[in-house]
């Protein structure tokens, strides 16, 4: 099928009506510049229109009447001021104690092919605010982000609220929305509900993005698929606390504000400051959710990751073998076994550092423990070099035990409150990265861990989230620091990284506590939950694949029986839950019998061949756990000439016979061979029959991984775009 011809993304203006629209490949999103009424209302954001059509477009408004917000849900950024009751997206308080914003626009600005700006100010308050936009080019992603600016001399400006963007979604006559919530060791379960009348606020409140919720909803009008129907998708780069409040209008209208912070987190603009939101991005497609996230996959490779095209290394991870209780020996031990296995990277995880024997001590207090290691890190990280593998270790830079050297010397770096107890989770209090002296305390000792052990790989952890949480000196807008340490800790990734170009890092939080596209900008992978039982990881690996590639999702096969469920999964199963992300391994290789450690070094093998599909092709959802008795995933290759299906059943329900696999993204003209067992079939048998199954072993936990490749060429292929959904 031929890929349709499409305008390159660009920004398009017609001066005399105000009219901007900005073309994505497949979408576009119209809004106008109103210079009479101080405003940018929003015209449209769906499938691509002309600029002719666009230009004459009416703007939605509602009944005008005294009890009314007549625009509210179609202004482009709407503020706290004149008739309007919706959720605004700039709330503020002057130094007078005055809130109403009276916008009026000063400019449209053309800031480059591919961005455009909206300058604003209050007409008479010193106070401008600018709307940016940006298509970035090859997707259907936009981006936006506010810079507010205090323009005047004298008085504080406090940001109440501050949000990055709000995306008004066209008048259907209902809408579904869609999210991920759960917790620790239950990450990214998706939910889909009907959008009620009011305002719907996912969010968190932790000071980092949570396991809760992650920030990113996802709307339809109810009729869409996996593979069809219109989605529209908003998103935020942010790492710290946040919100995206849903609202639905009685009268019609829906949107969402997008923002970091929540009610109560305010940030002060002294005269002559500014302050730049993180990035908002959205898309729309015609072609279901499955498109959505191949569409946002396909941003983040080109635009977020920073080394999208590296292979992501297999890798071995101490801490579901050893725990707390790491010394040269026993690492060494694993790491022999690692490298048989065919394992390129060992990480040494928690356990390493003066004071850690269990998660009571230690943290603040970063140089190798001394009865564990005594004579230091670089032994164990020059044989795993010998044997071939990279050296990672676990850090967890933003977190300090009461009982540690670091907090006895600066007890005022926590996140604490004058006469407030200092709440301890994890037995562990948070530093406070919104503080230069601590991040720079925090970059000179990661700076010599690094370099003094070789080190290639960090595994970033981040254990509690945020109490009592107040920035020192405090002030009007003492719980700045929700906003601002993430803020920190970008500072010191960014910086550490600009250092060491050839590290790389994961990023966790408690599992998946911090996953978000902002994180992803200076991590290579992150580590999705603590629970890795690889049924229940088929569920967590669902709702993470709606926004986040598989390319970045970290995966480990542990032992069985698992040690958080108990439940027992054979070892293939086990690998091919892991093989849908970034396999690494995570067991106790000291206990695994010559047996398993054969099926395993030969299950790497194979992860090894498929690689580069699973890291870097078109993900196709094609069952999704729990709805019925098989999960499966498909994997194309970028130039579309391999496939590989996963397939697994977690439990065998009234025996054996299963449905054939339809498959996506293949070539209906094209011939397809299973390279196990040399079967042939055509792209279109494959999309429309479907593939027929593998037979299953019998029981539970049952699995199949089938690699194809596309035998003859008739000539060009789906191709990245919708089509290839079809
Ligand atoms: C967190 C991580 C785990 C492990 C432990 C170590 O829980 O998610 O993978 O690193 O910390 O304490």
């Amino acid at each position: 099928m031929m890929k349709p011809a499409a305008p390159l993304p660009s920004v398009e203006i017609d001066e005399a009506s105000g009219t901007v629209l900005l073309r994505t490949t497949y979408s576009v999103y119209v809004l106008r510049v109103d210079r009479v009424a101080g405003t940018v209302r929003h015209v449209h954001w769906g499938a691509p229109l002309p600029l002719a059509d666009a230009v004459t477009l009416p703007v939605w408004s509602e009944h005008d009447n005294s009890f009314a917000g007549r625009w509210d849900g179609v202004e482009e950024y709407p503020v706290d001021g004149g008739a309007r009751f919706g959720v605004p997206a700039l709330e503020v308080r002057f130094p007078d104690g005055s809130s109403p914003l009276e916008p009026t626009v000063l400019a449209v600005d053309r800031r480059a092919a591919d961005h455009v700006v909206v300058r604003l100010r209050d007409r008479t308050r010193p106070l401008t605010w600018h709307l940016h936009y940006r298509v970035p080019a090859d997707g259907d992603v936009l981006e936006r982000w506010t810079e507010f600016h205090h323009t005047g001399a004298d008085g504080d400006v406090l940001l109440l609220r501050y949000a990055s963007a709000h995306w008004p979604l066209p008048h259907r006559p209902a809408w579904r929305t869609g999210s991920v919530h759960g917790g620790w060791a239950g990450e990214g379960r998706l939910e889909r509900s009907v959008l009620p009348v009011g305002e719907t606020v996912i969010g968190s409140r932790r000071g980092h993005t949570g396991h809760h919720a992650n920030p990113w909803m996802a709307w339809d009008a109810g009729d869409a698929g996996e593979e069809h129907g219109e989605v529209w998708v908003v998103a935020l780069a942010a790492s710290g606390t946040w919100r995206l409040t849903a609202q639905r209008t009685a009268a019609g209208r829906t949107g969402v504000v997008a923002g970091e912070g929540h009610e109560g987190i305010e940030l002060r603009l002294a005269p002559g400051g500014s302050h730049r939101t993180p990035v908002s991005l959205a898309l729309y497609t015609a072609h279901g959710f499955g498109q959505a996230s191949r569409d946002f996959h396909h941003h983040l490779r080109m635009h977020v990751l920073p080394h999208p095209e590296e292979p992501r290394p297999v890798l071995y991870n101490s801490w579901e073998a050893t725990s707390f209780d790491v010394s040269e020996d026993n690492q060494l031990a694993l790491a022999r076994r690692a490298a048989d296995l065919g394992a390129e990277l060992f990480v040494l995880d928690d356990g390493w550092f003066r004071g850690r024997d269990d998660d009571r001590a230690g943290l603040g207090d970063w140089t190798p423990h001394p009865a564990r290691f005594p004579r230091g890190l670089r032994p164990l990280a020059d044989e795993v070099h010998r044997l071939g593998m990279a050296f990672g270790l676990w850090v967890e830079p933003e977190m300090v035990n009461a009982d540690s050297d670091l907090f006895r010397s600066h007890p005022d770096w926590v996140l604490h409150q004058p006469d407030r107890t200092a709440t301890e989770l994890r037995n562990q209090l948070v530093l406070d990265f919104s503080r230069p002296e601590v991040t720079e305390w925090a970059l000179g000792w990661l700076r010599k861990v690094v370099a003094d052990n070789a080190v290639d790989f960090l595994k970033w952890d981040f254990n509690r989230a945020f109490t009592e949480a107040g920035a020192h000196p405090a002030g009007p807008d003492a719980r700045r620091v929700h906003v601002e340490h993430a803020r920190g800790l970008y500072r010191v990734l960014d910086r550490l990284r600009a250092d060491f170009p050839r590290l790389r890092i994961e990023a966790c939080a408690g599992g998946g506590g911090r996953v978000d596209p902002g994180i992803l900008a200076r991590t290579d992978q992150v580590w999705p939950s603590d629970n890795t039982d690889a049924v229940d990881r088929l569920t967590v690996q669902h709702g993470f694949s709606q926004l986040y590639p598989a390319g970045v999702m970290s995966a480990w096969v542990t032992d069985s029986p698992n040690p958080l469920t108990g439940r027992v999964v054979p070892m293939r199963f086990r690998f091919h839950s892991a093989m849908a992300g970034v396999l690494g391994i995570g067991g106790d290789l000291t206990r695994w019998t010559d047996t398993e450690r054969a099926e395993a070094a030969e299950l790497v093998r194979v992860y090894k061949d498929i690689r580069p599909v699973v890291q870097r092709g078109r993900q196709y959802r094609l069952l999704a756990p729990g709805e019925g008795p098989l999960a499966a995933v498909q994997y194309v290759s970028e130039d579309g000439g391999r496939a590989v299906v996963l397939v697994w059943r977690p439990s065998t329900a009234f025996g054996p016979a299963l449905p054939s696999l339809r498959l996506r993204g293949l070539d209906a003209e094209a011939r397809y061979r299973d390279e196990e067992s040399g079967r042939e079939w055509s792209g279109s048998t494959l999309r429309s029959f479907g593939l027929p199954l593998p037979e299953l072993p019998a029981g539970d936990c049952a699995s199949a991984l089938v690699r194809l490749r596309r035998i003859e060429d008739p000539g060009p292929g789906p191709g990245p775009g919708p089509g290839a959904g079809a």
